[in-house]
């Protein structure tokens, strides 16, 4: 009998993955499936990033890279967080990972094992709770409800600390329920924290540039008296719509660089050159294509939210940034799960169970509306007509 160590039996899957699986069975099958479940932008990777790629291979990049990343690649990073974000960071804490989640494990990694208390939100990425299940902490959830808009609130966050709390993952805009945290609550997070010295922040800010209404982002590194202890998570995926990449980094504190940077060499050395490449094009070339794909969510987000709201029993809070609605459907009558498969087998609508993003997640929806704006039409009229004939 082989003797698996216990951590591996307590990771756990990312949904969104099980529904494309299935999705792409039924497709196989012959049968029409519009996909509102994945969290990936439809559009391609802008054609100068692409270039950029070709032209490092036909360059000869090749081999391994820096583990930490190239130094162009770092450095076009703090330039750019410099451009968006007015933030003063040294390329030389910035860590080039494999996709944003990387980020997540390596900090998880970092503080949490058997005894350590870290918090993470719920509903909110399944990762975060996957990887600190694995590491035998305890995960403590800091609830994002729908009365709060889902966002989180400082004083929720700050009420669950204690003296075991050795990490805190936060996530605005937020996947899946699109909430954004306001400036003032975060004001009111950095001055709280103050209190809890011992406690580290990872900032999982992918979705910072898709924010609507003209709203600003508010990055936790821009506090000043935190930065000794926030880990910034960020990269290409969702931005410049290059999830099959895989790139993304973290910022990190001086005094935990060298240890994440052990971490990369451990895990995958390096990550391929000629992303690395294209990541530099997508951060110092035109972001005009950045801008079309947010204006085009913007007004995805708009004909999303009117079409659910039309549904019998359900209800869409306008969400403020990323590219999922998150509609309550209590009032169907269906439990979430089981009308996420019925409407994956029987109307050819993919979208994800909400308690697939944690307990609070239950009686919604993820949908992302990361899909032209016909097949969203076409999506909700499925649904309207599915909900219709199951009275
Ligand atoms: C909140 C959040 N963090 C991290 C990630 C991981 O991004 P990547 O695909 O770059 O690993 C995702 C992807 O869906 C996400 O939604």
């Amino acid at each position: 009998m082989l003797q698996m160590a216990s951590g591996i039996g307590r990771l756990s899957l990312e949904s969104a993955f099980a529904v494309l699986g299935r999705a792409a069975e039924l497709e196989a099958e012959g049968r029409d499936v519009i996909n509102l479940g994945i969290g990936q932008p439809d559009f391609k990777t802008p054609e100068h990033v692409v270039e950029a790629a070709v032209q490092a291979l036909r360059d000869g990049h090749h081999g391994y890279t820096a583990a930490e990343g190239i130094p162009a690649l770092r450095e076009a990073v703090s330039a750019d967080l410099a451009r968006r974000l007015g933030l003063e960071v040294d390329p030389g804490q910035v860590l080039i990972v494999p996709g944003g989640k990387m980020t997540i494990g390596f900090a998880v990694l970092m503080f949490a094992e058997p005894g350590a208390e870290i918090l993470y939100p719920d509903p909110g990425f399944p990762i975060y709770r996957s990887m600190i299940d694995y590491s035998g902490a305890k995960a403590v959830p800091i609830p994002h409800t729908e009365a709060n808009a889902f966002a989180f609130s400082a004083e929720e966050v700050l009420a669950r600390i204690t003296p075991k709390t050795r990490l805190i993952i936060l996530n605005s805009p937020s996947n899946p329920t699109g909430g954004v945290t306001p400036k003032a609550e975060m004001d009111k997070l950095a001055a709280g924290l103050l209190e809890h010295p011992q406690v580290a922040v990872l900032s999982d800010e992918i979705y910072s540039q898709m924010l609507y209404d003209g709203a600003a982002h508010v990055s936790l590194l821009s506090y000043p008296e935190l930065r000794e202890r926030v880990i910034l998570l960020d990269g290409w995926s969702k931005t410049y719509a290059m999830t099959g990449w895989r790139l993304g980094y973290g910022v990190w504190p001086e005094a935990l660089i060298e240890r994440a940077r052990c971490l990369a060499v451990n895990f995958h050395s390096c990550v391929n050159a000629s992303a690395q490449y294209a990541g530099i094009a997508a951060l110092t070339g035109p972001q005009e294509p950045v801008r079309q794909m947010v204006a085009a969510f913007e007004e995805r987000r708009g004909v999303t939210v009117a079409a659910l709201n039309e549904l019998p029993g359900v209800s869409c809070l306008m969400p403020g940034g990323a590219f999922y609605a998150f509609p309550n459907i209590t009032g169907t009558g269906w439990s979430d799960k089981d009308l996420q498969k019925a409407l994956l087998e029987e109307a050819g609508v993919a979208l994800i169970a909400g308690r697939d993003f944690g307990a609070l997640g239950e009686g919604f929806l993820r949908v992302s509306y990361a899909n032209s704006r016909e097949n969203i039409r076409l999506a909700v009229a499925r649904m309207a007509e599915f909900l219709a004939s199951h009275r």
